[in-house]
This record gives C-alpha cells, sequence and structure tokens, in this order.
C-alpha cells in the first residue's frame, strides 16, 4: 500500500494534520491502535486557545463548536484570600473556548470519514521502518488480521509520548529533555452546578486546586496531591473539604455535589529534541509534553501540525525541502515557549511538600507582580491565549 504521507496517530496532531493535508489535495493514511469509540469516548480537557479555534472555524470544523462549546473572556487567580481576574479579552483582544478534546476529535473523524479519509482505527504491532530512506515504511496489523506495509513519503509520528514514533528516534539522533514535578493532580467529576463563570487558578498553602466546568450539570475540578496519592484513601468529604479550604475567599462559594469520577494526573514535562528523524516527523505528545497546568497540551499538537503540513505542501509544490528541514527549529521555538509557560504556571502555583514559609511568601510577591501591573496580566494573558501557530513574528 502507498500514500504521501502516513500518519501514525488519531489524536490532535495526527487529524488536524490530515485534514489540513487534505485540504491542500495532499494523501495521507492515518493508522491507529485505539478504537473509533475509545477516542471518542475517553473524556479529556478542553481549554482551546484562539489561534486554534481560528485553525479549526477557518477550515471547516468550528460548528459544534461554536453552538455547543462556551467562550471563555478570562480567568481568575485566587490566592492570599482574594480574587484577580485576568482579563482576556481586554488585555488581548482574545478569547479561549472550553470544549473537551474529545468532541473536536468527534469533529475531526466525521469531517474526514465524510470527505473519503483512510482511517485504520485498532491497528496492532506498529512499526516504523527505513526512516532514512526516501520510502519509509509503517507496518502494522489491520483490525481485521490483516498485514499491511505502509510505504510513504514521509511519516508523521502523531501517536502520544508512549507510541512507537517517539521510540524510533535512536537514542544517538536526539536529546529527550524530561522534567518530572513532585506533584500529582487530584481530579474529580462532580455532578453540581457551576461554582464560577470562569475558570478558578487556586494558590494557598495547601497547595493548588483549580475550579473548571463541562457543563452546566457537571463540573471538573482538581487539586494538588501526591503523585502516588491513591484516590480510594479520600472520602467524598475530605474532597470537599479539601478543595473548600484551598479555594476560599473573596466571598467565593464552592458547590459541592455527588462526585461521579476520580483519579491522579501525573505532572511531566517533557521534549524530544530536534523533533525530527530521517523522514519520521513528531508533532503533538510524540515530541513533547507539558503539564496540565497550563491546559495547552492539544493546543501545541494543532500548532505543530499546522506548521508540519505547510512544510510538507511547500515540498510537494515547489520541489525544495527547505520548510520539511526548518519544520524541528519552527515547531520547537513555539513549543519551548508554551514549555515555559506550563513549567511557569505550575511552579508559580504549587507549594512544594517541603515549603517553606520564603518560598510561599516568594510565590505570593510573584502573583502579586503579576496581576497587579498592567505588563504582568498582559504576559500571563497572551501565554493563556496562546502564542500564534508560527512564532516569531509577533509586532
Ligand atoms: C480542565 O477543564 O480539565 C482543565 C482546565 C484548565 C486547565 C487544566 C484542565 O488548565
Amino acid at each position: 500500500m502507498r500514500t504521501q504521507v502516513g500518519i501514525v496517530g488519531a489524536g490532535p496532531a495526527g487529524l488536524v494534520l490530515s485534514h489540513l493535508l487534505a485540504l491542500a489535495g495532499i494523501d495521507s493514511v492515518v493508522v491507529e491502535s485505539r478504537s473509533r469509540d475509545e477516542i471518542e469516548q475517553t473524556i479529556r480537557a478542553g481549554v482551546l486557545e484562539a489561534g486554534t479555534v481560528d485553525l479549526l472555524t477557518e477550515t471547516g470544523l468550528g460548528e459544534r463548536l461554536h453552538r455547543e462549546g462556551r467562550r471563555h473572556d478570562g480567568f481568575e487567580l485566587r490566592f492570599g484570600g482574594e480574587r484577580h481576574r485576568i482579563d482576556l479579552v481586554g488585555l488581548t483582544g482574545r478569547s479561549v473556548w472550553l470544549y473537551p478534546q474529545h468532541e473536536v476529535l468527534s469533529d475531526l473523524i466525521a469531517a474526514r470519514l465524510a470527505a473519503g479519509a483512510d482511517i485504520r482505527f485498532a491497528v496492532t504491532g506498529t512499526a516504523l521502518r527505513d526512516l532514512t530512506t526516501d520510502r519509509p515504511v509503517i507496518a502494522f496489523t489491520d483490525a481485521d488480521g490483516t498485514p499491511v506495509e505502509l510505504r510513504c513519503d514521509v511519516v508523521a509520528g502523531c501517536d502520544g509520548s508512549a507510541g512507537p514514533s517517539r521510540g524510533a528516534v535512536p537514542a544517538s539522533e536526539g536529546t529527550l529533555h524530561v522534567r518530572r514535578y513532585p506533584y500529582g493532580w487530584f481530579g474529580i467529576l462532580a455532578e453540581a452546578p457551576p461554582s464560577s463563570s470562569e475558570l478558578v487558578y487556586a494558590h494557598s498553602p495547601r497547595g493548588f486546586a483549580l475550579i473548571s466546568t463541562r457543563t452546566p450539570t457537571v463540573q471538573r475540578m482538581y487539586f494538588q496531591c501526591d503523585p502516588q496519592e491513591r484516590v480510594d484513601d479520600w472520602s467524598d468529604e475530605a474532597v470537599w473539604a479539601e478543595l473548600q479550604a484551598r479555594v476560599a475567599g473573596g466571598g467565593s462559594t464552592l458547590e459541592e455535589g455527588r462526585i461521579v469520577q476520580r483519579g491522579v494526573i501525573p505532572m511531566r514535562s517533557s521534549v524530544c529534541e530536534p523533533m525530527r528523524y530521517g523522514r519520521l516527523f513528531l508533532a503533538g505528545d510524540a515530541a513533547h509534553t507539558v503539564p496540565p497546568t497550563g491546559a495547552k497540551g492539544l493546543n501545541a499538537a494543532v500548532a505543530d501540525a499546522h506548521v508540519l503540513a505547510r512544510a510538507v505542501e511547500s515540498s510537494y509544490r515547489t520541489g525544495s525541502t527547505a520548510l520539511l528541514d526548518a519544520y524541528s527549529a519552527t515547531a520547537l521555538r513555539r513549543v519551548w515557549r508554551v514549555q515555559h509557560f506550563s513549567w511557569w504556571m505550575t511552579s508559580m502555583l504549587h507549594t512544594p511538600a517541603d515549603a517553606h514559609e520564603f518560598d510561599l511568601r516568594r510565590q505570593l510577591g510573584e502573583l502579586d507582580l503579576v496581576t497587579s501591573s498592567e505588563a504582568g496580566r498582559r504576559l500571563l494573558a497572551e501565554s493563556y491565549v496562546g502564542p500564534p501557530l508560527v512564532v516569531g513574528r509577533e509586532g
């Protein structure tokens, strides 16, 4: 079997790439180990940056997002018993949208299949070969048990940090930068009315907490915990008491309800540099991961897909591989900014288990600095709504 671009992984990077390539008249085949149901039903967060929303809208994927998603014009930082609003629209002229990742993926899969795309779900044994030749191969076994060899011009590795693509880069050909944080996030879904119309990021001496939302009747909340924390060690009462203690202040109230789901999320940053090996181009989580604090994961994947699609298109149109050769450096410039932001939000808001009074006071000093000057608020707001899909050309 042959295609122009073989895409490993039907997550945000792989599906957006396949969609953008199709609009440019370029064929791709997407190979995915999960089933379609699993992808569409795994509930994931989704804070869509302004640039992500623009790209989805301009390429015909904005209809349900604008109907069912929610525009957020600001968010709140809560610390020292006070509430501070970051006015995204006032500071940047832009908003973010809350629209869960699995809904973005459902829309993408529906659009790709309607356009006749070849997406192979539930494949097994995916392996990448001949990556340093001009005819790389993706080998896999189809859902019906048929072995397939897919020969391509370019392979896009969009299969996350544990997929075969990242593993296909020999250790001698790249550097994997990893930063593990000594924190986890204890996340719950609760049947409760919203407590706030905007997201609340709270710093407290007991640790970080985040109040987010899913629907008018289901809320998403997190609090910083030990990465080894066992969710079953916590009664519902203890969870609510901890959340209440961490977000208290400024006359706010936190609405409680039945906890319908709970889990612990690890906190890790990683970057694989360069994002290329021969004809394999890494995008999204296969190339880099961020802790959830800045809500950047999906957006970083979409930005990579945009840069890679333009590079592939240019190579077919002009016969020059200049943009493909620049892909890693172009993408990494944005990646490292996003890495910085995710690390910054994490370190500014989380309290180490062994924190001294000095550390807490210093964090409060930083939060005060950021919220009390317009320059500070604007820096935070610009990063939160997201840098341009290609950085380096801002005015
Ligand atoms: C979420 O809704 O799950 C969420 C929102 C904002 C974040 C992280 C997660 O920064």
